[in-house]
Order: structure tokens, then sequence, then C-alpha cells
């Protein structure tokens, strides 16, 4: 069976890399990754290629003003779940990506730009649609879906290590949360020689492409009410160089009611399907998920497990679970709202680790610790079944 991939994205090129393995020959700044990922990525081979270009770490550190911790939780850990968290940047990670889809000789075309799809019969038996957020793929069936702004925005740059005044003991990575709302610093560079920090915000729709291209808008932006930050903060805004700002104002695509192609022979992948707000850090995590489930069912298809049924139950089960990581990123972007607007939410609306485990109590088990091949194999068992009787 041949697979079209259109995208040569993070959920391409791991789908690229997964199919190779089960031998379907497929054509086709810094993230950080939690243990769901890792294993998908260790499964292809990518991980043990970049673990040693990126920073680990273990716990994700709420901070209040006055240096107190609020909350913590491990985003990613070894005992816990079998893997640290790392942050890497995108460019190494696409780059040992490209070299591993060369290596293992998978044909590509960079550089090419899907228009449209006129027969999708022709360039079957399937095409995923792996092109992101503004997918082409979806819009072949899905032409009314855009993407949505979300209403908010992360203002960034990057600092060194020694520019920052960091209090004894002060554990980072660390979102800072402060009248206006959070400030992140992310230690980056396998050394945490470099922080990413940003300030994030409520803000209006705006002209993003003019913003894109203001640094210096951007950077008045983020000092604004400097004072009103603890010490950390301000030795961050103190050391941001103007050339260095960028922006993400968070956009994600409503909830569809299905990522298949009535034809049953498109399925959309990644952002194209589920672009999700950044706040619980899964965008890219739960785009490899995506990925690992449906190369793992596309392995085992037969005559009892048809193309179709297979597909309905990769769909059913990863809308599910998008929807429960969806949750979760709404109660963490309550979390980071000012201070003011959080006092109003009701009880719930904000995430917060209650049993004060930090996760060790399995609370987040489900999300950074599914055993995607188990799930498909199960589906397909299922599936089997079904057929048979
Ligand atoms: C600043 C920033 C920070 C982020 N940090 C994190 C993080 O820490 N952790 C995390 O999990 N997620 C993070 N995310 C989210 C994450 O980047 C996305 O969820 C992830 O990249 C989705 O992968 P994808 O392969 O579906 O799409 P993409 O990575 O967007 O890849 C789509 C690919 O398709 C190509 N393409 C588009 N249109 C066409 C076409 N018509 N024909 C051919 N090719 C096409 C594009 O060029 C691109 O290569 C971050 C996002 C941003 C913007
Ligand atoms: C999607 O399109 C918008 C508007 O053209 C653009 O600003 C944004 O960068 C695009 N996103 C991606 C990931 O291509
Ligand atoms: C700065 O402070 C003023 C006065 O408190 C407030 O109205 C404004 O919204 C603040 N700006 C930001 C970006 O938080």
């Amino acid at each position: 069976m041949a697979v079209a991939i259109i995208g040569g994205g993070l959920a391409g090129l791991t789908l690229a890399l997964a199919l190779h393995d089960l031998n379907i020959p497929a054509t086709g700044g810094g993230i950080m990754l939690s243990p769901n990922a890792l294993r998908v990525l260790d499964s292809v081979g990518i991980y043990k290629k970049i673990r040693d270009k990126s920073l680990q770490f273990d716990v994700l550190t709420f901070k209040d003003g006055q240096y107190k911790t609020t909350d913590e939780y491990y985003f990613g850990s070894k005992k816990l779940y079998g893997y640290h968290a790392i942050r890497i940047m995108r460019k190494q990670l696409l780059d040992e990506m490209k070299a591993m889809v060369r290596e293992r000789q998978i044909p590509t075309h960079y550089e090419s730009k899907l228009v449209s799809i006129t027969r999708p019969r022709r360039i079957c038996p399937s095409s995923i649609g792996a092109d992101g957020i503004n997918s082409t793929v979806r819009g072949t069936f899905l032409p009314q879906v855009k993407p949505v702004y979300a209403g908010f925005m992360g203002i960034n740059s990057v600092v060194q290590r020694p520019q920052l005044r960091i209090p004894e003991g002060y554990s980072l990575p660390a979102t800072v949360m402060g009248k206006a709302g959070a400030f992140p610093l992310v230690p980056q560079k396998p050394d945490g020689s470099e922080l990413f920090i940003g300030s994030q915000r409520r803000f209006p729709e705006a002209d993003w492409e003019a913003l894109r291209k203001d640094k210096q808008e951007l950077y008045d932006m983020m000092q604004e009410n400097k004072s009103d930050w603890p010490d950390i903060v301000q030795s961050a805004l103190e050391a941001t160089p103007v050339d260095q700002m960028g922006f993400w104002a968070f956009h994600g695509i409503p909830p569809l009611a299905s990522w298949l192609s009535d034809s049953k022979r498109i399925i959309l992948v990644g952002d194209a399907a589920h672009a999700i707000p950044p706040t619980a850090g899964q965008g890219a995590n739960q785009a490899f998920e995506d990925v690992r489930a449906l190369a793992t069912l596309l392995s085992e298809l037969s005559p009892d497990v048809p193309f179709e049924k297979a597909a309905a139950q990769w769909q059913a089960y990863r809308q599910d679970r998008i929807k429960r990581v969806l949750d979760l990123t709404m109660q963490m972007n309550a979390k980071r709202l000012p201070e003011s607007e959080r006092a109003k939410m009701p009880p719930g609306a904000i995430w917060s680790d209650q049993s004060l485990t930090r996760g060790e109590g399995g609370e987040l088990r489900w999300l950074y610790d599914p055993d995607l091949a188990k799930e498909a194999k199960k589906w397909v068992e299922e599936i089997k079944q079904a057929s048979q009787s």
C-alpha cells in the first residue's frame, strides 16, 4: 500500500519514518516534548539522535510575584513516565528527521506545495494531510474550517542566563504569575545557557503580519508595566534584545466532527486536524501520538481489518484524547490569566494539582504514559472479532 503524506513538518516526517519502519513506502525556535511524544520518537529512532542535542528537565514550576512556588508538576520524569522532558530547537529536530528520512530512502519532494487535490482516488489508496494549521488538504473537504484566534498571545525573546538575577534555589523552567498574566522563563540549549522568555496576555485580534515586522513595538509591549514584575523578570526584560523579538498569537482549529474525508481516503493529522492553544504544551506532542497510532493501524490492514473501520477506530480514540487535552489546556489557560480575572473564575476552571503530588500520584499518567501501539493492536483485535462474528 502506498501513502502520500502532504506536509513535511513534525507530524509528516515522523509519520514517514513510522510507516517506513512498517515497510509501507511513503512520499511525501524550540519546543518542549513530553514522554508521550518521546516514546513515539524513540520508536522511529529519532529520540537517540536528539537526546544529546536537547536540554533535559522534569518539573514545570509556577511562581508568584514573591518567588513562592504556587504549583509544580512533572512534564517529564524518567521514574514516572520513562523519559525526562526535553526542550529542543525545532530546526534541529526537523534536520534530524530529514536526515533519517533520507537515510532510509523514503521518497520526498521538498520545496513543493500541494495546491489542490483534484481526484482523491487517483493519489490513493490514501493521502494524509500533515500540512499544519492552515492545511490545504483540509480545505479540499472542509473548506469552511478556518483557524480561530484564541484571544491570547505570547510575546517572546531570548536572553543569556548570566544576564538574569536568579534567586538562590529558584527552579527553572518556571512560569512567573503577575498582575498582567504569565511570564515563562524556559532554559534551552543542552547546557541551559540560554533562556526563552515571554509574556503571555489577552490581546485583541491584530494585523499579525504587520506586528511580526515591528520588533520595536513588540519590545515596547513586553516592557509595559515592567515594575509590576518580580526582580528576576525585570532582569530578563532589561536583557531582552530587540532584534530577537517574536510573538505567537494562539490560534486553534475548532473541534472537527471528522478528520476523514467523506471518501475516508484522506486523513488529517497533527495541527491540520486539531491545532490547540499551547498552554499545556501538547501541540506537537499530540501530533506525534496521532501518527504513531495511525502507522501501527495501517500496518495491520487485512481483509478482516478494512481501512475504513480502522480509520474510524483511530479517529474515535484520537478525538477523545484531544478533547481531554483541550480541557486541560483550558484550565491551564485560566491559570495564566491576570490575577483580577482569575479571582472571578469558578472552582475547577483553573488547573491546579490538588493532590500536591506533582503528578506522582499518577494523575497525569493518562497524558504522559499512553501505550499507543498496544491501543492500536487492541482495536485491530476488536475489528477482527466484529468482522468474524
Ligand atoms: C512558537 C511555537 C512554540 C511551540 N511550542 C510547542 C511546544 O513546546 N510543545 C508542543 O508540543 N508544541 C508546541 N508548538 C505547537 C507545534 O509546533 C505544532 O503543534 C506542531 O508543529 C504541529 O505539527 P504538524 O506537523 O501537524 O504541523 P507543522 O509543524 O505546522 O507542519 C506542517 C508542514 O506542512 C507544510 N505545508 C503547509 N501547507 C502545505 C502545502 N499546501 N503543501 C505541502 N506542504 C505544506 C509546512 O511547510 C510544514 O512543513 C509550538 C508552536 C509554536 C508556533
Ligand atoms: C497560517 O496562516 C496565517 C495567516 O496567513 C499565518 O500568519 C501563519 O503563519 C500560518 N501558520 C502556519 C503554521 O503556516
Ligand atoms: C499596565 O497597567 C495599567 C494600569 O494598571 C493597566 O491598565 C494595563 O492594562 C497594564 N498593561 C498590561 C499589558 O498589563
